[in-house]
């Protein structure tokens, strides 16, 4: 029984792994969005990116993606950006 579901993890998780969309920018450390990228990929970041800036507009911020990304699909960093980052998750009340 123990023997069938390591194989069928085995098999699996391969299928998985290509499903997720890996992360290219937040591939290390410890911010909220890399510890998502290492869950979910970049979907998970970005879901993350969005309730923190979601959450650090309501507390009067004024941030949007494209002040710390050069655009939404390599989500490049613009060299703003770190220090930006400690600012959105003060205004959000942290990670
Ligand atoms: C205040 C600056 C800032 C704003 C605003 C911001 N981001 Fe980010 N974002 C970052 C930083 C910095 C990282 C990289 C974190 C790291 O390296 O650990 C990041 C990482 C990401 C990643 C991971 C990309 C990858 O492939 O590794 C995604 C996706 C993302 N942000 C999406 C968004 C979206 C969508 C928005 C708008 C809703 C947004 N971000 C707004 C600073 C910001």
């Amino acid at each position: 029984m123990t023997k069938w579901l390591v194989v069928g993890a085995l098999l699996l998780s391969p299928l998985a792994y290509a499903k997720k969309k890996e992360c290219t920018v937040a591939t290390e450390g410890e911010s909220p969005m890399a510890k998502a990228c290492r869950e979910g990929g970049r979907d998970a970041a970005k879901k993350k990116m969005k309730e923190l800036v979601g959450r650090a507009n309501k507390n009067g911020g004024d941030f949007k993606c494209g002040r710390c990304h050069e655009d939404t699909k390599s989500f490049k960093l613009k060299d703003n950006a770190p220090d930006d980052l400690k600012k959105l998750l003060e205004t959000a009340g942290g990670g």
